[in-house]
């Protein structure tokens, strides 16, 4: 099938990427020309596992190709709008310019009978009021909305095998057309057994921002109970381990640390919280402004403990940030708890020097003033105080006394809970943690 993908970033460019394993004639359409010539060229733009072999494999069996001419999208069955849903600066909704944009140009080239499949993260109704745009100038064209939920670090596996597929989709005959069309693009997935669930279009909108809000909520959930712990002496991931082997609760998000940030999570919820509030249900999702509030209070809990083992001040101090993507496996800095913590640090006085094994060269643009360092052990080197707050694999794994050979003091905190305690101290460190003795 002739598919094209609109938006080539973290979800369009996988996405494309997937389709064209799946054996579809796949187009990727972006604005953005640097994009489009790297994509072309085999190259990811941004670091995700696994994704570059795919694109080297499917842009070489002639399946896959890349272009900023909507125009070339035209004879496509099936278009997945997959672009950005930012938040809107000093606001909580979300900003639809690049929905809309992409959705203008795409009217411009749509055909009769093709399907547009609505992937990014919007607020819910915003399919309804895109199928009214398309009814005006395309009838015989139908928008469905059949959202992603692919993690980054694990793309290109979540794309190919996911939990679920959602679609949502009208009443009727055109409902039933456009589930047959989406099944023929995902028929090798369906053959796995993926459960495959039909619904309304308000209500596959609204799957992606509530299964958001649920795991931002697991995770503050279990931040709150940390900062009970940092009180009482108790260790939270001994209650993460204990509460999760109830399997209706699960252990999986109750990693309890410096909390979420990314592209997503933050932004969704705040966005989820706006349109609530336009829909007369400000009340109904105010929970989640205290989801919200617990995440961003770990940050500042990282700092104050950095600062006490600093003695009571940062002022000169030399500190070094192991991590600065906003989680492993990923080169995304947006909203990332490491690098706000970092620039805490530095605000206070402290000499920062941060390493990350992907995600340097996009800190640098955001966050010019913190020093970064390519090798960790440089990044060590004389280090008074040491901060795990990205918990990549060669951070956890890292040798406590080889690490104390380097550093000037033996303190370290961690962030992110992914260090063995007993090892570190065994090895003459001082070990703190958010949420444990
Ligand atoms: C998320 C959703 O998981 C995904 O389904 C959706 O499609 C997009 O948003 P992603 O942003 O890639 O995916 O990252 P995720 O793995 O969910 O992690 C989000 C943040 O939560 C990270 O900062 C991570 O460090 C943090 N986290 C996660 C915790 O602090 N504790 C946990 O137990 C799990």
């Amino acid at each position: 099938m002739k598919i094209s993908v609109i938006g080539c970033g973290y979800l369009g460019a996988v996405h494309a990427a997937s389709m064209a394993e799946l054996g579809h004639e796949v187009v990727g359409v972006d604005t953005d020309l640097a994009k489009i010539e790297s994509l072309a060229a085999g190259r990811a733009p941004f670091f995700e596992p696994n994704l570059p072999e795919l694109l080297e494999r499917t842009l070489a069996s002639g399946r896959l190709s890349f272009t900023a001419d909507f125009a070339e999208a035209a004879d496509a069955q099936v278009h997945f709008l997959c672009v950005g849903t930012p938040q809107k600066r000093g606001e909580y909704a979300a900003d639809l310019r690049y929905v809309d944009g992409a959705f203008a140009s795409l009217l411009e080239v749509v055909t009769p009978g093709a399907v547009i499949a609505g992937k990014s993260t919007v607020p819910v109704g915003t399919a309804e009021r895109l199928a009214a745009r398309l009814a005006d100038v395309q009838p015989d064209a139908m928008l469905v909305w059949n959202p992603e939920f692919l993690r980054e670090g694990f793309a290109v596996q979540d794309t190919l095998h996911p939990d679920r597929l959602v679609y949502g989709v009208p009443d009727g005959e055109a409902g039933e057309r456009a589930t047959a069309l989406l099944d023929e693009v995902y028929a090798t997935i369906l053959a796995e057994d993926t459960p495959r669930l039909v619904m309304d279009p308000a209500t596959a909108q609204l799957v992606k921002v509530a299964a958001n809000s649920f795991l931002a909520t697991k995770i503050s959930f279990i931040n709150a109970m940390a900062e009970l712990c940092e009180r009482t002496d108790a260790d939270v991931t001994a209650l993460a381990d204990a509460i999760g082997l109830d399997d209706r609760i699960g252990r999986k998000f109750l990693n309890a640390g410096l909390g979420f940030g990314g592209g997503c999570l933050p932004k969704d919820i705040r966005a989820f919280m706006a349109r609530a509030g336009e829909l007369g249900a400000d009340q109904t999702l105010s929970f989640l402004a205290e989801v919200d509030a617990i995440n961003t209070r770990r940050r500042v809990r990282m700092v104050d403990l950095a600062r006490e083992e600093c003695g009571g001040s940062l002022m000169g101090r030399s500190i070094t940030v192991l991590g600065a993507s906003f989680k492993p496996d990923s080169d995304d800095i947006r909203d990332s708890p490491a690098l706000n913590v970092a620039e805490q640090l530095r605000l206070q006085g402290a000499t920062v020097r941060v390493t990350d094994p992907a995600a340097l060269g996009n800190a640098k643009s955001s966050y010019p003033n913190l020093l970064y360092v390519d090798d960790t052990a440089e990044a060590l080197t004389g280090a008074d105080l040491v901060l795990l707050l990205t918990e990549w694999r060669e951070y956890r794994e890292l040798d406590p006394v080889r690490v104390g050979q380097l550093v000037a003091k033996l303190q370290v905190l961690d962030g992110r809970n992914a260090l063995d305690p007993a090892q570190w101290r065994a090895a003459g460190w001082t070990y703190r943690a958010l949420g444990r003795p």
